[in-house]
């Protein structure tokens, strides 16, 4: 096990049947507490993704993820949100989870903010991935408002801290985008 999977471990717990029956679910939360843990964690993000542009965070636990990393980066970040937290004109995409529906939003011009590189390769962070509703969703609003800001050069990868195997996220994601990476430091 790499050192950033040790700390993984070490930090976080299963809790079965949250929040709902069969469901389990994985708390990080204490990793957050540990700052030398996470440090070890966001360190190996930093070195993998040296090249990465700009950062998306999804909401909530990935915002946490997601911001720390773009510090250590430099980079911005941007946040994708659950339906009705951001103003202005937004794109949408409702998708499935173990759990029941939901919906996010991008802001349609948050890329125009910020000076973006020709070749800009993307970042999107969040906690678990379990069905990979809440990443597929993701990375569809994101080339959605890419496109609505002209950008056609364009890579992207994802990271999240775990992933459910027998739920099969990944194979959902690749499935779909062939041109997406994963990379996941813990699965379970
Ligand atoms: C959890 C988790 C991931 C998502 C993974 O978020 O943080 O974002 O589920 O599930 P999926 O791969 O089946 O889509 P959730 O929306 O439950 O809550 P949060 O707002 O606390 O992140
Ligand atoms: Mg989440």
């Amino acid at each position: 096990r790499s050192s950033a999977e040790q700390a993984v471990v070490r930090r976080s717990k299963v809790f079965n049947d949250f929040p709902s029956k069969g469901v389990s679910f994985l708390d990080i939360t204490p990793l957050f507490l540990n700052y030398q843990d996470f440090d070890v964690l966001l360190s190996y993000w930093q070195q993998k993704f040296q090249d990465v542009e700009l950062v998306v965070g999804l909401e909530a636990r990935g915002f946490i993820l997601a911001t720390a990393i773009a510090q250590k980066l430099q980079k911005g970040v941007v946040l994708l949100r659950k339906k009705g937290k951001l103003p202005g004109t937004v794109l949408s995409e409702t998708y499935s989870k173990e759990y029941g529906k939901d919906e996010f939003e991008i802001q349609e011009d948050i890329f125009s903010h910020a000076p973006l590189p020709k070749n800009l390769h993307i970042l999107v962070v969040d906690d678990v991935l379990a069905t990979g509703g809440t990443l597929c969703a993701s990375i569809e609003l994101v080339k959605k408002a890419l496109a609505k800001n002209n950008i056609k050069q364009y890579k992207i990868s994802t990271c999240v801290v775990s992933s459910i195997k027998c739920l099969s996220g990944k194979e959902k994601i690749y499935e779909k985008y062939n041109d997406v990476s994963i990379d996941v430091i813990h699965e379970i």
